[in-house]
């Protein structure tokens, strides 16, 4: 059972996917997310290369623009990469994050996302160990911990990660910089406390956040912040 947020326990940022949002109407569907109390938007990109699925474009992102002030979460899970983060940024992008798997010369990728005057995450996959980012840590201002296999919405929440989100934060910590912790995957009101324990201050939900229509958006939220 999930209880509220201590005193001392922030509530998460909530970013939800809009991999399980009706594409037909995405834009008034960012609106609803918007109003539900939805902190980040979280943009999943796919290129049936690096995952297994195709989803949209920077054209889609920049259409997007309009409907929301929030951030835009963009996680670039494409390969190669490095060509298309002046498009991302140029859409609207607020933050981009990529895999380390997704191109030769992460560090210089990381660098490059900086230059568009965007911050910079680096998403781990459930079998990229946390010591990937030691010659990173300094450079960046988010580190994604996937608690799936990238590429699909709906999958079950690795329970292994939780070790690694607490390598994380230590990590995060012991930097003494201010990078967020995001956890992506399998997140409902549940895993959510477990990601929320293990040092986790952002997380995203598809499933979680759409699930029910519009209508149950606020509550969906509102249950993974741990205020139900
Ligand atoms: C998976 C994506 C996730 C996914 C989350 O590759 O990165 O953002 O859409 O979906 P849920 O919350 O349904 O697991
Ligand atoms: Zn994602």
């Amino acid at each position: 059972m999930s209880e509220g947020p201590g005193p001392q326990m922030p509530a998460p940022l909530i970013s939800p996917s809009i991999l399980s949002a009706d594409f037909a109407r995405l834009g008034e569907e960012i609106r609803a997310i918007d109003a539900a109390g939805a902190d980040w938007i979280h943009v999943d990109v796919m290129d049936g290369h690096f995952v297994p699925n195709l989803t949209i474009g920077p054209g889609v992102v920049k259409a997007l623009r309009p409907h929301t002030a929030k951030p835009f979460d963009v996680h670039l899970m494409i390969s190669p990469v490095d060509g298309f983060l002046d498009a991302f940024a140029e859409a609207g992008a607020d933050i981009i994050t990529v895999h380390p798997e997704a191109g030769p010369h992460v560090h210089r990728t990381v660098q490059a996302i900086r230059k568009l005057g965007k911050k910079a995450g680096i998403s781990l996959n459930p079998a990229t160990p946390a010591k990937m980012l030691d010659y990173l840590i300094d450079e960046i201002d988010l580190v994604l911990v996937m608690s799936v296999n990238p590429g699909f919405g709906g999958q079950s929440f690795i329970a292994s990660q939780l070790r690694k989100i607490e390598a994380v934060r230590k990590m995060i910590d012991k930097s003494g910089r201010a990078i967020h912790l995001e956890v992506d995957g399998g997140v409902d009101v549940d895993t959510a406390r477990q990601c929320i324990d293990a040092g986790a201050d952002v997380l995203v939900a598809g499933t979680a956040t759409f699930r029910g229509g519009p209508e149950r958006y606020a509550a969906n939220i509102a249950a993974l912040k741990g205020r139900d």
